[in-house]
């Protein structure tokens, strides 16, 4: 990164000098100021918890408008991505930063589709989970045991070693999210189909019964595929920050992506999606929004799927979602707790407590509608947002490997604990152990 010409001057009203702080421009975005150099030349940390003010990193995957509402994958917006590109196109946009042509995107596919299987004994891994157990902590805990499946290839020096990683988990996500899907219902589970695609070989493993061949419905196929796209990358967010700082550890990817699962699972991160549609429940109808409002105003609870950090318009997602709801709808029928939300963003987007603090609907408020028309107990929706920004989270990571600026993560604190003190009691179990150490050492 070259600073510009201009640089932040900072100051401080106790007299001590001024520090001069290069800038930086990103292609498009804020400018960012490098205080990297801030603890070294004035003994000082900033302070910003939640990373408000903070870039982790330079990346050149994702950008988001906030302000428009708008969403790029390496530079192409979200909406000619869901219409004109599939999920593999997607992956391969986001890993290698272009589209491929029909060549690449054939060997690419080939490839991800021969690692869909995973090992049988993954199977002794379920079997060990509770049939109530939540399917997303199943997700995490299996994304975290291929680690010792695959040790003989997590060098992360190793380009090879990353390379086969990247397909491996993308390929395997869905196989390993349908087997918590049915270790839920007691059914058996069901091996990958190579000659479908992407998204209609999830399909069969989750929903393949007595049937020689599963059929897939090409509309709910499709509109699994556009949602994959849409959740498939979102920059530094809480998931890939997670998956960012255990990589700066030097761990495998397995490993930290168990993380990013992880911390996906959070109802105020991915997890927001499960609750949303328990909200929706809850109102239960439309009569009921004016009080439910109510109550969120008052600060008694969260309008769940409402909200962003950066996204201060309506995130692009949620309005691509709202289409393919009504395709999915004319398939599987209306979901009716599409009425309670339509009404419920109606009143909130003209309400001034969430036009004040520009709190729109975000791709966790309609996605759950979807899903829940589809078939999916809301337990399952997280996990349906794993799989997708598994590529995410692995586009993220290797341009962590690549970047030579990167140390390990290291946040400061500001210690507001007791000073220096002293311990003024003796505890007779110290004395104790005194004793039988000294025993030790005399016997010998
Ligand atoms: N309902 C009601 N009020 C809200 C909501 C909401 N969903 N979200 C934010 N606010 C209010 C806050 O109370 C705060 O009000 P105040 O200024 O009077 O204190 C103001 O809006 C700003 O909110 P913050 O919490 O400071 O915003 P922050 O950027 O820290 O949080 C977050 C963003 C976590 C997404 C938040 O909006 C939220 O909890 N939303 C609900 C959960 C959700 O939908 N998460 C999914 C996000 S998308 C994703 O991760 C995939």
């Amino acid at each position: 990164m070259t600073p510009s010409d201009v640089k932040a001057t900072l100051s401080f009203s106790d007299g001590s000098p001024e520090m001069q702080l290069p800038i930086y421009k990103g292609s498009v975005g804020p400018d960012v100021i490098d205080i990297r150099k801030l603890y070294a030349q004035t003994g000082k940390f900033t302070y910003d918890p939640g990373f408000l003010s903070t870039a982790s990193c330079a990346s050149s995957i994702t950008y988001i408008d906030g302000d428009k509402g708008e969403l790029l994958y390496r530079g192409y917006p979200i909406e000619q991505l869901a219409q004109n590109c599939d999920y593999m196109e997607t992956c391969y946009l986001l890993l290698n930063g272009e589209l491929p042509n029909v060549t690449e995107r054939a060997a690419f596919t080939r490839l991800v589709t021969r690692h869909t299987m995973v090992n049988e004994q993954m199977q002794f891994f379920l079997r060990g989970f509770r049939r109530d157990a939540h399917p997303m902590a199943i997700m995490t805990g299996l994304v975290g045991a291929l680690s010792a499946f695959y040790h003989d290839s997590t060098d992360i020096n190793n380009p090879t070693h990353r390379e086969i990683s990247a397909i491996r988990l993308i390929a395997k996500m869905p196989t390993l999210a349908a087997y918590s899907y049915r270790h839920r219902k007691g059914h058996p589970y069901i091996h990958p189909d190579n000659d479908l695609s992407y998204a209609e070989n999830f399909m069969n493993m989750l929903w393949r019964m007595t049937e020689p061949k599963y059929v897939a419905s090409p509309v709910i196929a499709r509109a699994l595929d556009i949602l994959f796209i849409l959740h498939a990358d979102h920059e530094q967010n809480c998931s890939t920050s997670t998956m960012r700082i255990i990589g700066s550890a030097e761990a495998d990817p397995y490993l930290a992506m168990a993380g990013a699962a992880a911390a996906l699972a959070g109802p105020l991160h991915g997890g927001a999606n499960e609750e949303a549609l328990r909200m929706l429940d809850e109102i239960g109808s439309v009569a009921n929004i004016p009080a439910y409002i109510k109550r969120v105003k008052a600060g008694e609870i969260k309008l769940m799927g409402f909200g962003h950090r950066v996204y201060k318009n309506y995130d692009p997602r949620a309005r691509i979602i709202k289409e393919v709801a009504d395709q999915v709808f004319e398939v599987t029928g209306r979901n009716n707790r599409i009425d309670i939300a339509l009404e419920l963003e109606r009143i909130a987007l003209s309400d001034e407590y969430f036009v004040k603090r520009k709190l729109y609907p975000n791709v966790d408020f309609y996605s759950g509608i979807i899903y829940q028309a589809m078939g999916f107990g809301p337990e399952m929706f997280t996990v349906l947002f794993a799989i997708p920004r598994t590529v995410g989270w692995l586009a993220q990571w290797n341009e962590l490997m690549a970047d030579a600026e990167q140390k390990i993560s290291r946040p400061r604190q500001i210690y507001l604990g007791e000073d220096h003190r002293k311990v003024t009691t003796h505890s007779k179990a110290a004395d104790a152990i005194a004793v039988k150490h000294k025993e030790v050492v005399t016997a010998g």
